[in-house]
């Protein structure tokens, strides 16, 4: 097993052992910190995943980006070219689970938006370094999205799921921001 699959593997099985009282805890207070970011005052469109447990909640995070008057993009899987495409959703009813057990938009009965577009991307991840290089699930997806988008990134995470090191490959694309329920971490 190559070394970023035996991290993936211990992070999931960290992340199992979180109680729910925890990943609550742990989740509202990230959410917190994000909402007093300034990159997240400032953006208009933001593009989020839908939050898989035990991913840091992103449910409470893009009601509150409604409630705010923000729009919110989600990512649709494209498989077989490995892509992803953002597309605004004004309801949690727009959402079907087709890929991977992930809840995605539904094409027909959403907008898609440009990474132009989009002011604020919180990309998904399983382990980052304090550099903001990070461990996803091992599809590439973002890897393949990044270089073609130049508005603001970050990622949410609970605290242990930064960690000092691991591989980095050349495709690899770091993120500006780390958002843990401790603390900020701008990695450049
Ligand atoms: N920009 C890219 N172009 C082509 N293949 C890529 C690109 N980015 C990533 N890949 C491929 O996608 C696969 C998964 O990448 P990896 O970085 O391990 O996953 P993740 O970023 O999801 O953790 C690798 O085989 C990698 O070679
Ligand atoms: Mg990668």
């Amino acid at each position: 097993m190559n070394e970023k699959n035996f991290i993936r593997n211990e992070m999931k099985e960290r992340l199992s052992k979180l109680s729910k009282p925890y990943y609550e805890h742990y989740s509202y207070k990230i959410a917190t910190n994000l909402y007093n970011h300034e990159d997240w005052q400032q953006s208009k469109v933001i593009g989020i995943t839908v939050s898989k447990e035990p991913e840091v909640d992103t449910y409470q995070i893009i009601r509150k980006a409604w409630e705010s008057g923000k729009e919110v993009v989600i990512p649709k899987c494209h498989p077989k070219k490995k892509a992803l495409t953002f597309h605004k959703i004004t309801k949690f009813s727009q959402l079907e689970s087709v890929f991977y057990g992930l809840f995605e938009p539904i094409i027909e009965q959403t907008i898609e938006v440009k990474p132009e577009n989009i002011d604020l991307l919180i990309v998904p991840g399983l382990a980052y370094t304090n550099e903001g290089f990070r461990l996803g699930f091992g599809g590439g997806y973002y890897d393949r999205y990044l270089p073609g988008y130049n508005g603001k990134t970050m990622a949410l995470a609970f605290h242990f799921q930064v960690i000092s090191q691991f591989d980095i490959e050349e495709h690899d694309i770091p993120v500006s921001k780390i958002i843990t329920n401790n603390e900020v971490i701008n990695t450049k």
